[in-house]
């Protein structure tokens, strides 16, 4: 009789009552978090998100893209439209979106989900301090248009962003279509767009 065990063939005797060694990494593993996982936000992921928000934004700008009860807002009614990436548990960067149904971002997108529309509106994109400039931003960034031009009826995303950011988006595939009527405290935005590639319709072809 043998048995597989991390790689090394054992053999074992018919008379052997002790159990197999097993590999303790492995043992070990089983109990703990995953290392690395995506999965959409929910309400309870409130407290990490507006975390990380706080010290990226309102420690800079005084500033927050979404308050705690925006975040709770849209957690609760479009968590399928958001993103985290969790490493052992911690959430180390997201993104938070809701649905919008006209051709450019007005103030009231900012605080309002339009259900069933074609565009995402993406309000905001956040890497944990500890993590940042080590490619997790671009990452989560792809994964999330990938995961919603898998979503049947979304065509594009829209997002604004402060001057000093136009080259991260345009890196990811958005094209600037100037200057947003949107202001928050005297700051002005560009609005990028990035155009779903409406995967669901053509789901033979790809991973959705
Ligand atoms: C912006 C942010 C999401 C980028 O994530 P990241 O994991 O640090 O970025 P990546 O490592 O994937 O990519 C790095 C690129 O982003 C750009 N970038 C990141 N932060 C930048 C900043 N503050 N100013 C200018 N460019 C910046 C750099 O151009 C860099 O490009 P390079 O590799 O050619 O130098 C992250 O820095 C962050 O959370 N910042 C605070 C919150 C924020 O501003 N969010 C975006 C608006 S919603």
């Amino acid at each position: 009789m043998t048995q597989q065990v991390s790689g090394l063939l054992f053999f074992k005797p018919f008379f052997q009552k002790t159990p197999v060694r097993v590999d303790s990494s492995l043992q070990q593993r089983r109990h703990t978090l995953p290392a690395s996982e995506f999965r959409n936000l929910t309400p309870q992921d409130a407290i990490s998100v507006f975390e990380i928000e706080r010290e990226a934004f309102i420690s800079v700008s005084g500033e927050c893209p979404l308050t705690l009860d925006e975040v709770l807002n849209f957690l609760g009614q479009c968590p399928e439209l958001s993103l985290g990436w969790f490493e052992e548990g911690q959430l180390v960067a997201f993104i938070i979106g809701s649905g919008w149904d006209k051709e450019r971002l007005s103030q009231e997108a900012m605080t309002q989900h339009v259900p069933d529309s074609s565009t995402v509106h993406i309000h905001v994109l956040s890497v944990h301090r500890h993590c940042r400039q080590q490619g997790k931003g671009s990452i989560i960034l792809w994964r999330y248009l990938q995961y919603v031009s898998c979503m049947p009826g979304l065509r594009r995303a829209l997002l604004i962003c402060e001057d000093f950011l136009v080259p991260f988006y345009l890196k990811a595939g958005f094209k600037e279509i100037g200057p947003s009527a949107i202001t928050v405290s005297n700051m002005h935005f560009q609005e990028m767009e990035y155009t779903l590639s409406g995967q669901a319709y053509s789901r033979r072809n790809s991973d959705c």
